[in-house]
C-alpha cells in the first residue's frame, strides 16, 4: 500500500495535495469543488478585513510555460469563509481546513486574527505575507523588520497553529536572514513560494501587455517558477527549526514536481497554475503520479524520503 497521506500541525491529511490560495477558493461554489476533490485539504482565499472586488479585468492570463496574475486580492471577507469552514467541520468533523487571510498593515493582521480566535474555527491559519499585486502595497516578506514585527504581534494574540506564505527568494544571505527570524516564532510552517512578483508577458501580435493593472505587471506561476520553488522549500528546510514544516507550492503539475518538491523537504504540496488549468481533477493524476515514483523507488510513505534530497559532494 502506497500512501501519500501526511500531518501538519499535528493534523493528519489523507493526501499531501492541496490547492494554492487563490486557486479554486473564492466561493463556496469553486470550495466544495475541492472539497470532492482527492485533494486532502484546502485553504481558501486570503481573506482580508473587508470584501474586496480586486483589480479590474484581464487579471489572470495563461501562458506557455504557466501563467501571470494580478488578481488584487479579490475575496468575499473573513466572516464568509469562517462560516464555510465551520459548515465543512460540523458536515465532516475529522476533516482539517486551512484560512488563508492577509492585512495590510499589523492593525489588520491583529483584528483578522482577532475574528478568527471569537470564531469556532478549529483548522491551520496561513498568513500570506507575500501578494505582489495591491498597486501602493509592497510584499511585506521582502521587509525583513517588519516581518518580524509582525510575527511578534501574531503570536502575543494568536494561539491556534498558524504559518507563513513567503514570497520566493533568491540570494543565499536573504534565505540565512529569514529563516533566523523565523526560527524565533512558534510557526506551524512556512509555504514557499508565492509567484515571482512583477513578471511582464508580452502579446507580440499587439505589442500589448496581457494584465491591466499596473501596466501588465504581475504575478508569475508554472513551469518558470519550479526551480526558484524547490530552491526556496530546500533553504528552509535546512535552516528552519525542525518543528517548522514546509508547504511546497510552485510549478506542480505532474507527480514528479511532486515528488522534488518533498525530497526537497516539503510535507504537503499546494497545486495553483495547473489547477486553474485542469480545475480539481487534477488531484486524482498527481496522486496518482507520485504514487507510481514511489512505487518504482520502493517506497510505501512520504517520510521515506522526504528532506533526503543527496548532494554531489
Ligand atoms: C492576488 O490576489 O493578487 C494573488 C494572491 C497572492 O499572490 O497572494
Amino acid at each position: 500500500m502506497i500512501s501519500t497521506e501526511t500531518t501538519l500541525a499535528g493534523y493528519h491529511f489523507d493526501n499531501c495535495f492541496m490547492n494554492a490560495a487563490g486557486v479554486y477558493c473564492y466561493d463556496a461554489a469553486e470550495l466544495n469543488q475541492v472539497q470532492a476533490s482527492m485533494a486532502g485539504t484546502f485553504v481558501t482565499k486570503s481573506a482580508t478585513v473587508m470584501p474586496r472586488s480586486g483589480n479590474p479585468e484581464p487579471r489572470y492570463q495563461p501562458t506557455r510555460l504557466g501563467s501571470i496574475n494580478s488578481m488584487g486580492l479579490p475575496n468575499e471577507g473573513l466572516p464568509y469563509y469562517l462560516d464555510y469552514v465551520s459548515q465543512q467541520q460540523k458536515a465532516v468533523p475529522d476533516k482539517t481546513y486551512f484560512q488563508s487571510i492577509t492585512g495590510f498593515n499589523i492593525e489588520e493582521d491583529e483584528q483578522l486574527l482577532a475574528q478568527i480566535s471569537a470564531s469556532d474555527f478549529k483548522g491551520v491559519v496561513e498568513l500570506n505575507l507575500s501578494c505582489p499585486n495591491v498597486p501602493g502595497k509592497p510584499q511585506t516578506g521582502y521587509d525583513f523588520e517588519m516581518v518580524e514585527r509582525i510575527l511578534t504581534r501574531v503570536f502575543t494574540v494568536y494561539h491556534g497553529p498558524l504559518g507563513v506564505k513567503l514570497p520566493p527568494y533568491f540570494d543565499i544571505v536573504h534565505f540565512d536572514q529569514m529563516a533566523a527570524i523565523l526560527n524565533q516564532f512558534p510557526l506551524a510552517f512556512v509555504n514557499s513560494v508565492n509567484s515571482i512578483g512583477n513578471g511582464l508577458k508580452i502579446d507580440v501580435a499587439t505589442e500589448r501587455v496581457v494584465i491591466k493593472t499596473k501596466h501588465g505587471f504581475g504575478g508569475i506561476g508554472g513551469d518558470y517558477i519550479k526551480p526558484t520553488a524547490l530552491a526556496n522549500v530546500h533553504a528552509f528546510y535546512q535552516r528552519l527549526n525542525p518543528a517548522i514544516q514546509i508547504i511546497g507550492t510552485g510549478g506542480i503539475k505532474s507527480g514528479q514536481d511532486a515528488f522534488e518538491h518533498i525530497l526537497c523537504g516539503a510535507s504537503m504540496v499546494q497545486v495553483g497554475t495547473a489547477l486553474q488549468k485542469e480545475g480539481p481533477i487534477i488531484f486524482e493524476r498527481l496522486t496518482r503520479e507520485l504514487q507510481t515514483i514511489m512505487a518504482q523507488k520502493g517506497y510505501t510513505k512520504l517520510s521515506d524520503f522526504r528532506g533526503k534530497l543527496q548532494y554531489l559532494d
